[in-house]
């Protein structure tokens, strides 16, 4: 199994597919989901919110996409948020510096580095370019921002947010004010981002616009303790470090303090988040928590874990964790001129508050949660996904299209649909290929209604991933379904 295979899943299922892929010249980087996707998609937003932001007492926002250029004046990115490109003097095929150094060298070059820095690792290395073996120019930044004009008399420069969080960084004076909610105080957002890639590649893995599930937890630099570490005190983190030849090393959140590995604010969040990707259906042995080193880390970052999950394109950051401190607070205020202090109630003294975040790529998940969930048994192919990740929690099939089967299956789904799960019905192609379709997104129960079912009113209930059939009658089928799928 590979990338290539999920995409031809993706694709043969209208699963996940370019934008605009109809016009031969369509802008990479750019991807719809389909009806399946959508919704596996959106039950994995709904399942963040209840493991992440609920749980962890966080209130959400929903922001606008399109923000003042001074907000990226003031969090840097009109300034440095610039990759590195390189283009050949003679074809004009345009490269990513760091990336095309790591895919000669199979070392990771770092992030932030000079232009002159990569143009002599460029030469140091004799790289050329990869389609046509000839010089390539110098480096030179490349701002990945979306910039848009507003209005029609005075157009007035704006940007497509690059990162989520501005939003709820600009909103957080209003949001603390009228919210009256103490610190350390949780905001989250779900959302569409925009970065205008180099080279976007692996689909949704580096896309131009993608959505991020993002939280940013303001909090008092004085006190960082956690409320409800204890809950987690005892949960084991899978951690990769620097000199660690294994690739995890399970040690509880509260070794990880103890020891000095991390700070409590990371092994609580840092498990929090582990938990909600078991729950994704990621098995533990493919998620890792890396600590990211000084010439990894943002600038800003006091301290920085990747959550990483293990795909066939190598280990895929999911999540970024990271301590901002009061940088981007402290942005803001300069630049707007506006009060973003917070008062603390015991002292009445003011502070700016630090930020922990957490940024979750959620189309980065989705590929994970797919494609960790591929099953292969013989020629079946199936998404062994968690009952409430599936496009639809169970479908309803008429074996044939005659003999009243239809209606009576309509009338079940209805049933089913009234009993709060999802459902659908499929009556077109033979039974076979109804499972096959079933199995390849993930539905885990198939219903089927049989000659048997007109005359003693029992119905089938198909398993997906051990393929059992058992017979049911369809006084107790809502019930034993509701169980199945853990309603
Ligand atoms: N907000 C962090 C990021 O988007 O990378």
């Amino acid at each position: 199994m590979n990338f290539e295979t999920m995409m031809n899943l993706f694709s043969r299922r209208g699963i996940l597919f370019p934008s605009s892929e109809i016009y031969d010249n369509h802008p990479s980087g750019f991807w719809d989901y389909g009806p399946y996707g959508a919704a596996v998609k959106r039950k994995l937003s709904e399942l963040w919110r209840r493991e992440v932001i609920i749980r962890a007492n966080m209130i959400e926002i929903d922001g606008s996409i399109c923000m003042d250029a001074d907000v990226f004046r003031a969090s840097g990115h009109l300034e440095g948020f610039a990759d590195p490109l390189v283009e050949c003097s003679k074809c004009g095929a345009i490269f990513r510096a760091d990336k095309l150094i790591e895919e000669v060298t199979k070392e990771k070059a770092p992030e932030g580095m000079s232009a002159e820095k990569f143009d002599s690792l460029i030469t140091k290395h004799k790289i050329k370019c990869t389609s046509c073996k000839s010089q390539l120019g110098a480096t030179r930044k490349f701002n990945m921002m979306f910039k848009v004009s507003i209005g029609a008399s005075k157009p007035q420069d704006a940007y497509l947010r690059p990162e989520t969080c501005q939003s709820i960084f600009a909103g957080f004076p209003r949001l603390v004010k009228v919210m009256k909610k103490p610190l350390p105080l949780g905001i989250a957002q779900i959302g569409r981002s925009f970065r205008n890639e180099i080279s976007p590649r692996n689909a949704v893995i580096r896309a131009r616009e993608f959505t991020q599930a993002e939280a940013e937890i303001f909090f008092d630099p004085g006190k960082t303790e956690v409320e409800n570490f204890e809950e987690i005190g005892n949960y084991k983190l899978n951690l990769k470090s620097e000199g660690d030849s294994r690739d995890y090393s399970p040690v509880s959140a509260k070794d990880a303090v103890g020891r000095k590995i991390m700070s409590k604010l990371a092994a609580y969040y840092l498990s929090i988040m582990q938990q909600f990707l078991v729950k994704c259906g990621i098995p533990l042995e493919k998620i890792r928590n890396r600590e990211l080193g000084n010439e990894e880390r943002a600038f800003y970052a006091k301290e920085s874990w990747d959550t990483e999950i293990k795909t066939s394109l190598g280990w895929v950051e999911v999540v970024a964790n990271n301590n901002r401190t009061d940088y981007d607070m402290a942005a803001h205020g300069k630049i707007s001129g506006k009060d973003v202090t917070v008062v603390n109630p015991e002292t009445n003294e003011k502070f700016i508050p630090h930020i922990w975040e957490i940024s979750m790529g959620l189309d980065r998940l989705f590929y994970c949660v797919m494609e960790t969930s591929y099953k292969k048994d013989g020629e079946r192919v199936y998404l062994s996904l968690p009952p409430y990740l599936a496009p639809y929690s169970v479908a309803v099939f008429p074996l044939i299209n005659k003999e009243g089967m239809p209606a009576k299956a309509a009338g079940i789904a209805a049933k089913i649909r009234e009993a709060g799960i999802d459902v659908d019905i499929e009556t077109k192609d033979s039974i076979g290929k109804r499972y096959a379709r079933a199995d390849e997104i993930g539905i885990p129960f198939c219903v089927t209604i049989d000659s048997q079912t007109l005359e003693d009113g029992s119905v089938t209930i198909r398993e997906r991933d051990t393929k059992e059939q058992k017979r049911y009658k369809i006084g107790s089928m809502e019930e034993s379904l509701r169980k199945m799928v853990g309603k």
